[in-house]
């Protein structure tokens, strides 16, 4: 019998066992759900039953990687998990290009992040902040005193600002400490500081605090990459003009800027998954950066005088090499030893390298061939497995659907009982 209330009280008191038992009834699960559900992989049930709540089960994405990558003279293996098909071949490609120009280039900010504290109800605002700012050093000093291990690592809370904000619920004053988090993405370490000023504050101000947490726009946390790629790698002239003329597109027209951003985040999120870190705090902060003048735009931008093709990108990734799944998940352990990454800095520029690398491969391709040429041969051979084909038919039947132009169901059905027919007879 099913149950269908989703009120279950002390859900996470029960075992993994006992949570799967429930939702196998709740959702009719067969068997062989039921035997998917528990085989886990690299990440150990344990394991993962300590990083969030309620676990029942692992999700397995696949890891593939990336080759040809030359970023500042170095050579990387670049790990990446997504479920899209072509885009880790895409960025293989396009890295191989690149490779023809000395490869990508990058520099970074140093690893700041903004902690807000929102302060209301504070009768001169303006007094406030300059009261504020007189006691910076002994804020700075409070703040500190959370985290003595990241001071003697040389990071901590470095600066403080504050800005008067006009909103629909008042005058606000908006004050962001900010926080060198050397190698972890330091949404723990500011939170924690960003809540124990937060009373100081209110106290000097004379008035209250509301929220106390991080930014996601981490604007103090500024990746760059750049190349310079001879046209003939990329195809020659005319498919770098159209290069830079996809790249006006999306300068000129927030719908397509979306779409050019998607593919810099194909690269840029997969890298940030495969080694464990938050990729909503690294697309939340890529939009707003892209939006930080009032329009949307493309967080890349892509010139050429006929020899070369000149690409770069600009955008904040807020990523760590310690702390939270970076050093649990044993595959993002391992993504990371692949990099050979020694600082989140590192990290975080061989990640906007990506996606730089990443968006040169789809606007090379939407300027030549057209994106589905790419994908075509990938999706054949899900389609070829949809229809039943088993070991060596797939690439028959895939090849065969590419050849006709006709990547469809019963188009690879039609192909595979020829082929099972012409072997029989
Ligand atoms: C698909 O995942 C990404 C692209 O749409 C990006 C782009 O259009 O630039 C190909």
């Amino acid at each position: 019998m099913s149950r269908r209330s989703s009120r279950i009280s002390g859900f996470y008191k029960l075992s993994i066992e006992e949570r799967l038992k429930i939702v196998s009834e709740f959702a009719d699960l067969t068997s062989d759900e039921i035997g998917s559900l528990k085989r886990h992989g690299a990440l150990d049930i344990e394991i993962a039953n300590r990083m969030i709540e309620n676990v029942i089960s692992t999700y397995e994405l696949p890891l593939g990687i990336a080759v040809n990558f030359l970023i500042n003279g170095r050579d990387y293996l670049i790990p990446m998990v997504i479920e899209e098909p072509s885009v880790v071949a895409a960025a293989s490609n396009a890295a191989r290009m690149a490779r023809e120009g000395g490869g990508v280039y990058t520099s970074s900010t140093g690893p700041y992040m903004i902690g807000q504290i929102q302060l209301v109800k504070v009768p001169q605002p303006a007094i406030a902040r300059l009261e504020i700012l007189k006691r910076k050093d002994e804020i700075l000093e409070l703040a500190n005193q959370c985290d003595p291990v990241l001071v003697r690592l040389g990071g901590g809370a470095k600066d403080l600002e504050a800005r008067i904000l006009e909103t629909r619920s008042g005058v606000m004053l908006i004050v962001h400490l900010i926080v060198d988090v050397r190698d972890a993405m330091g949404a723990n370490a500011v939170n924690t500081m960003a809540e124990t000023i937060a009373p100081r504050l209110a106290s000097i101000a004379g008035g209250y605090f509301r929220l106390r947490i991080i930014s996601n726009l981490a604007d103090r946390r500024l990746v760059r990459a750049w190349t310079k790629i001879p046209v003939e790698a990329v195809g020659g002239r005319e498919v770098a003009e159209g290069i830079m003329e996809a790249w006006a597109f999306a300068e000129a027209d927030p719908y397509r800027a979306a779409t050019h951003n998607k593919g810099i985040m194909n690269g840029v999120d997969a890298v940030v998954i495969a080694t464990g870190n938050d990729w909503r705090a690294v697309e939340a902060g890529a939009h707003t950066y892209a939006a930080r003048d009032g329009r949307y735009r493309p967080l890349s931008r892509w010139e050429t005088d006929g020899s070369y093709l000149y690409g770069s990108l600009e955008m904040p990734i807020a990523v760590g090499i310690v702390g939270g799944a970076t050093k649990t998940h044993p595959l993002a352990k391992i993504s990371l030893k692949i990099l050979g990454v020694k600082t989140s800095q590192e990290l975080a520029e061989i990640i906007g390298a990506v996606g730089l690398v990443q968006n040169l491969a789809a606007l090379r391709a939407l300027a030549a061939e057209g994106i589905q040429a790419g994908h075509m041969s990938l999706h054949a051979k899900n389609i070829a497995v949809m229809a039943g084909a088993v070991g060596g038919e797939i690439d028959l039947v895939a090849e065969e659907m590419v050849r006709e132009k006709a990547v469809r169901l019963d188009k690879a059905q039609e192909i595979l009982s020829r082929i099972r027919k012409e072997r029989k007879s």
